[in-house]
């Protein structure tokens, strides 16, 4: 049987020692006892118990001085006082010297069991709540990866940002650009002081919900405050109280919501649907959106004056594209991020050419689609090295449209086709200037005529 823990007893009592001892062995415990306070110390600390049960008056030694010198090595270890006498006052003074609990003699078996079973049951829920928070911290640690100056300069603003601690922040970029991981980055700064470091980071998407249903999630509700209030709930803001709320997607809010936003964010105070209080709220509000805010207050749909408190502290994380140094970085990462996940040794990395093309690929997706682009690679090539054939062809074909570089798609293309796809997308882009567009193409005038012609564009 797997032992339930180690107890170490320290009594001179031989007859406490053997009945505790015989018990606990019993009931699945290692056990090491010792009679004599001489030399315990040394013993406990090469053994390193989970738990002491110490008598507080020996012959040879005071139980409270072992407990201050158990207590000053740095181990987890447990002590239960053992004492006669029943006043409050040694239990208080016990405990005041960072015993967990304390038992009078005699000793009452049950109760003893019952004491220590607690204890063990705290320190498994304390160990797992240590490893949730750790596993719940590296979500929030999963590194934004970037070596640009684009990237370098958006992680110093955010850290600046956090230590300002700004009740506020927005984050803009395309689709698929980082902005929810920008967002834990943000939070996860903000919070690091490892009293706050469990500080709650929720996360609701504007665009999921109507209207109605995203205000009674954001501010909950009094009972009866509509008919299906049955009861009351919390709203998404108290529930992030003391740490952050991500309002993803905040370009699609409604007008009336966000009139009640900004009175929260100007006012720091909830009112739930219905009710009569004022609830203060302690909560950075990130918002993040795709949609070019300013485009959408000219457009009368998002409040300027929300769009101003939002703005004044804003992180726009660029379009990959714009930031071609970080592509093969952000490959390489997930790379060995997947193949660690998938437990397989290859692909190791790229060949120039598979480079190549992930440089000039345009990855409207941005990291998103990087990461899927990768992840596939990771599950369905086992080379070495991934060579531009096993790209997807989406890659290839808008490397075509974007680099000199043409890679052959392994099912071949039509010449003629691509001509002419090449020369309509040239007077589209010139405005169906010949002259321009013949330019474009590296053509002379007159053979882009000729062009024309051929294929009827006329
Ligand atoms: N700099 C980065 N380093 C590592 N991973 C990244 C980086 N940027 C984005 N990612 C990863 O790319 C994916 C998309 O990122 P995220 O969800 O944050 O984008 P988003 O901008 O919120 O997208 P959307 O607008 O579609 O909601 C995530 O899996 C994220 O972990
Ligand atoms: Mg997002």
């Amino acid at each position: 049987m797997k032992s339930k823990g180690k107890i170490f007893l320290l009594d001179d009592e031989e007859l406490i020692i053997s009945m505790l001892s015989r018990s606990l062995k019993k009931q699945g415990y290692d056990v090491m006892f010792e009679t004599r306070a001489e030399g315990a110390l040394d013993k406990i600390r090469a053994w390193s118990p989970d738990l002491v049960m110490l008598d507080i008056n020996m012959p040879d030694a005071n139980g409270l001085d072992i407990l201050r010198e158990i207590k000053n090595i740095e181990m987890d270890t447990q002590v239960i006082m053992l004492t006669a006498d029943d006043t409050a006052e040694t239990a208080v003074k016990a405990m005041k010297t960072g015993a967990t609990d304390y038992l009078t003699k005699p000793l009452n078996i049950d109760e003893v069991k019952i004491v220590i079973e607690n204890i063990f049951e705290r320190g498994r829920l304390k160990h797992e709540v240590d490893y949730l928070r750790k596993v719940y911290l590296d979500t929030f640690k999963k590194d934004l990866v970037g070596e640009s100056k684009v990237i370098k300069e958006l992680q110093e603003k955010a850290e600046k940002i956090a230590l300002a601690g700004v009740s506020t922040v927005l984050i803009t970029g395309e689709s698929g650009t980082g902005k929810e991981l920008m967002a834990r980055f943000v939070h996860s700064l903000i919070y690091r002081d490892s009293t706050l470091s469990c500080a709650p980071f929720i996360t609701i998407n504007c665009t999921a919900l109507p209207e109605n249903l995203l205000e009674s999630e954001l501010f909950g509700y009094e009972k009866g405050a509509f008919t299906d209030a049955k009861g009351e709930k919390k709203g998404l803001f108290e529930l992030a109280n003391g740490g952050s709320i991500l309002l993803d997607e905040i370009g699609d809010m409604k007008l009336g919501l966000q009139s009640k936003l900004l009175r929260v964010l100007e006012e720091r105070t909830i009112r739930r649907i219905g009710g009569k209080k004022e609830l203060p709220i302690d909560v950075t509000v990130i918002a993040t959106t795709n949609r070019n805010l300013q485009d959408a207050v000219d457009k009368g749909e998002f409040r300027l004056d929300l769009f101003y408190r939002l703005h004044t502290f804003s992180l726009h994380i660029l379009p990959l594209r714009e930031r071609k140094e970080d592509i093969l970085i952000l490959a390489h990462y997930f790379l060995s991020y997947f193949t660690a996940e998938y437990k397989r040794s290859n692909p190791k990395g790229f060949t120039p050419e598979a480079e190549k093309i992930l440089l000039s690929y345009v990855w409207p997706g941005n990291v998103r689609e990087l990461k899927n682009v990768i992840e596939r690679l990771v599950v369905l090539e086992n080379a070495e090295l991934i060579t531009p054939s096993q790209l997807p062809m989406e890659a290839v074909r808008t490397t075509c449209q974007t680099s000199h570089r043409c890679i052959l798609p392994d099912e071949g293309v039509s010449l003629e086709e691509l001509e002419k796809d090449l020369i309509m997308q040239a007077l589209q882009r010139t405005g169906n200037n010949r002259s321009l567009a013949a330019k474009l193409l590296h053509m002379s005038y007159d053979s882009f005529r000729y062009q024309i012609k051929k294929f009827g564009l006329e």
